[in-house]
């Protein structure tokens, strides 16, 4: 079982949300989607409109942390599938890159962080700062990459699969547009960690990518 953090980092698209599940689950540890905590805040901001800051600092955002049924809420209401809709995705990148909305999440990220460790001794936590900003001392780093258009069709199955449709150029343009903005915002950017391994998985399958990464695990011993 999995002792300490591990960071998933990397842009949209590498897989990362399923594969972090899987390798907690497989790791019986807990799991945070810090994404999904960006969403939230987004879709309350979109909802109550006003400063984002202060709707960050009053906002309800509870994450579950099972692998098996990672719940999103906000004041007390389910919202997991409208975070991931179409008005969020486009909102999220310029609601992120407010200091101060990141410096309120950061610390809610470690205070779960920290309440799971004490709890269940190991966590795998996904993001794009994870391995720079919310973790850096975490136990293994790794970085997610795979080509924008292996990026875009894997997207474009999940919204399909969703029920949620788009072209495959659309969601290119979305992941390319997101993928710029989170990589040149002045506060904690999209960036590899010094420390982290890289893993590219455009020619990868879900098995074959938590294959590498439980290789990788291992030979970290
Ligand atoms: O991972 P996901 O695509 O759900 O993340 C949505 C957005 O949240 C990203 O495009 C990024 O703008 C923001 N984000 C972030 N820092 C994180 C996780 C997500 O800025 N640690």
């Amino acid at each position: 079982d999995l002792r300490g953090v591990i960071a998933l980092d990397g842009p949209s698209g590498t897989g990362k949300s399923t594969v972090a599940r899987r390798l907690a689950s497989t790791l019986r540890a807990g799991y945070l989607d810090t994404g999904a905590m960006y969403r939230a805040v987004t879709l309350a901001v979109l909802r109550a409109g006003g400063d984002a800051t202060e709707i960050a600092r009053t906002a309800r955002v509870e994450m579950g942390t099972d692998p098996a049924d990672p719940a999103v809420s906000l004041d007390g209401a389910d919202v997991a599938a409208e975070i991931r809709g179409p008005e969020v995705t486009l909102a999220v990148s310029e609601v992120s890159a407010v200091a101060e909305v990141r410096r309120i999440l950061v610390d809610q990220q470690r205070a779960i962080i920290a309440s799971v460790l004490a709890e269940k001794g190991g966590i795998v936590v996904e993001g794009r700062d994870i391995g720079t900003t919310v973790a850096p001392d975490a136990e293994l780093k790794v970085y997610l990459t795979a080509s924008a258009d292996a990026r875009a069709q894997r997207r474009s199955r999940q919204d399909l699969a969703a029920g949620r449709t788009a072209t495959v150029e659309e969601t290119l343009a979305d992941v390319q547009r997101r993928d710029d903005y989170d990589s040149s915002r002045a506060v904690s950017p999209l960036r590899q960690a010094e420390d982290a391994v890289e893993l590219d998985t455009t020619d990868l399958d879900l098995p074959g990518v938590l294959a590498s990464l439980l290789d990788i695990v291992d030979s970290r011993g």
